[in-house]
């Protein structure tokens, strides 16, 4: 079988250290499957890169070819077959939201150039780096000899984060849990719904009803304690640990990878993917959504319900994104 090529940048970064080890041993393309990694960084990141490669080779890692660190993105992404676009500049103190913005477009722009002109024809690309999603909508109109379904933001963490407040609430194993979905912005205003799960193929409402002594506890439960819990735990995680999320963030990146070349089967997952107008979100923009993938790309679950409630939150959600995206037009950026 020829190596995939996985090009992973920020590679030197918490996140990149936290997930180079797990796509060399297999746990994201498949135990059988040899993978190449191309590491990208800035000049000032070289050295650590440089050094996680080191260990890299001292785990004789069966399925890795080669590893090859460059501060180009031509290089890094020559010939990738997957995109992991990790490093991001960071808000600074000071830094107001437009800021942050162009120096990210400064970022994701010449990525999405270099991935248009030497990435494989088969490219699928996940950006991780923040603000994930219009990240992924500044590199996606830098390359537009890719289609734009094939990149997408990472808000698998979200859908993560939300199985496993819901399995602890209810006293039940993640495993038993399915239909839970993150619709909107990889931000505070995100919504995590539990309208379409279930636990052991019983409804959660009901299940959240039962446990919590009625149907309006069981909403309160959910509009006071598990949406801004789930929405809010990037920021928890930073107060906390004193640095952002690493390794549920780099699990939940190779989660997603896995999911969209592996199929999801009869199950769905969630990622901020090209909308094509599905549930009223403008076309154009990358919002979160359940999605399945037969194995070539993730696709949104069409015909659900959005109560009120839902709709509310998602259209605050999209109207966040809609801000974004006009901010970085308004730089010119796309
Ligand atoms: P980090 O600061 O530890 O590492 C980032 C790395 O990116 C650094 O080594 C830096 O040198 C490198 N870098 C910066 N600009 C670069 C560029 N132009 N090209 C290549 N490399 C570049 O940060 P981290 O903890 O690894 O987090 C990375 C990003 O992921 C942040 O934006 C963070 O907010 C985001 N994040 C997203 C999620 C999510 O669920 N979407 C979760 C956690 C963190
Ligand atoms: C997370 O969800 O953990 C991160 O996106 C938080 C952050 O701001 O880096």
């Amino acid at each position: 079988m020829d190596a995939t090529t996985v090009t992973v940048t920020g590679a030197g970064g918490q996140i990149g250290y936290a997930l180079l080890f797990r796509i060399a041993a297999g746990a994201m393309l498949g135990p059988d499957h040899p993978v190449r990694l191309r590491l990208l960084e800035i000049p000032q990141g070289l050295k650590s890169a440089e050094g996680a490669a080191l260990e890299l080779q001292d785990c004789a890692f069966p399925l890795l070819t080669d590893v090859e660190i460059t501060d180009d993105p031509r290089v890094a992404f020559d010939g990738a077959n997957i995109a992991m676009l990790v490093g991001a500049r960071p808000r600074g103190a000071g830094m107001e939201r437009a800021d942050l913005l162009a120096a990210n477009a400064g970022i994701f722009g010449p990525q999405g150039a270099a991935l248009n002109e030497v990435a494989a024809a088969d490219i699928r690309v996940v950006v991780v780096g923040n603000p994930a999603n219009t990240n992924a909508l500044i590199a996606a109109a830098a390359a537009p000899d890719i289609p734009g379904e094939r990149f997408a933001a990472l808000t698998r963490l979200d859908h993560d984060r939300a199985l496993a407040q819901l399995a602890a609430a209810l006293e039940a194993p993640v495993a038993s849990l399915r239909g839970v979905a993150i619709w909107g912005n990889h931000s505070a205003t995100q919504f995590p719904d539990v309208a379409h799960a279930s636990v052991e193929g019983r409804p959660v409402l009901d299940a959240l009803a039962e446990k919590l002594g009625g149907a309006d506890a069981a909403a309160s439960w959910l509009d006071d304690v598990f949406v801004p819990r789930v929405a809010g735990r990037g920021a928890e995680i930073i107060s906390v640990r004193g640095s952002s999320s690493a390794a549920s963030a780099a699990n939940a990146a190779i989660s997603h990878v896995h999911d969209l070349v592996h199929g999801t089967a009869n199950e769905w997952t969630s990622a901020a993917v090209l909308s094509h107008g599905e549930y009223g979100v403008p076309a154009g923009l990358y919002s979160s959504a359940p999605v399945t993938s037969d194995g070539t790309a993730f696709r949104v679950v069409e015909g659900l319900d959005l109560d009120a409630r839902g709709r509310a939150r998602l259209d605050v959600s999209v109207a966040e994104l809609v801000a974004e995206r006009d901010a970085v037009r308004a730089l010119g950026v796309i």
